[in-house]
């Protein structure tokens, strides 16, 4: 199968993308883990959800806050597909919270681990894997992203972020409110020089936005519904 032209879609528009990624052709669904009906087997996923696959990895990335890990869960549970959280997933690897390893053995430990567990994403099964916020920090996890698989940037101001956080002690990096918005301003860059997707979240339940990503990731050949 040829591969689509990779573009952009921002608000309903779309842009030509720089780099030649291409699909690797749809290999299965996976089910390793993950959303509620990412666990069980067909029969137990409800008649209002689809059972899809991915052609290859979604990456969400954003800010701290942004909706990462719940739209990719609402996602994986429409779809029938697998979630993986990359913070829960580096959690029960290395035995700590992820402030403990903050805390303990500090950022760079932990930046460590992200682009181990982030290289790992890659391989395998294709699934929804919602992504640390400093995940773009590093240009090699960059590289890693853009060429991995396909990249949803859920857009998010540090001030409404922050209002989604209920316990800010699990993020070390969180800060005040002017910090918050400092660390947001100058990742932004980052998280669109990786972005094939942008959706901005602002004033958007969970539910809305997963639909919103389900309809690009199928426009753009990433996900299907299983014959
Ligand atoms: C971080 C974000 C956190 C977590 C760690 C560092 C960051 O993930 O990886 O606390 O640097 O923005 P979430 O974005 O899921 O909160």
């Amino acid at each position: 199968m040829a591969a689509p032209e990779k573009r952009r879609h921002e608000s309903g528009s779309s842009k030509p993308r720089r780099d030649g990624a291409k699909h690797r052709g749809g290999s299965g669904g996976a089910r390793k883990q993950g959303g509620s009906c990412g666990k069980g087997p067909a029969s137990h996923v409800s008649r209002e959800r689809e059972i899809c696959e991915l052609s290859r990895p979604v990456f969400f990335v954003g800010f701290m806050g942004a909706g990462k890990t719940s739209v990719s869960r609402r996602l994986a549970r429409l779809c029938g597909i697998a979630s993986i959280d990359m913070d829960s997933y580096i959690e029960r690897r290395d035995g700590r919270r992820i402030r403990d390893i903050f805390a303990e053995d500090g950022e760079g430990f932990f930046r460590d681990l992200e682009t181990q567990v982030l290289r790992e994403m890659t391989q395998g099964e294709p699934a929804l894997i919602s992504c640390g916020g400093g995940v773009v920090l590093r240009p090699e996890n960059r590289a890693i992203l853009r060429e991995g698989g396909f990249v949803v940037f859920l857009k998010v101001g540090a001030d409404e972020a922050k209002s989604r956080i209920s316990d800010p002690s699990t993020r070390p990096l969180l800060g005040d409110a002017e910090a918050a918005r400092k660390t947001n301003a100058e990742r932004l860059p980052l998280y669109e020089e990786v972005a094939d997707a942008v959706v901005d979240t602002s004033g958007k339940g969970v539910t809305a936005l997963a639909y919103q990503v389900r309809s690009i990731l199928r426009k753009e050949g990433i996900l299907w519904q299983r014959k």
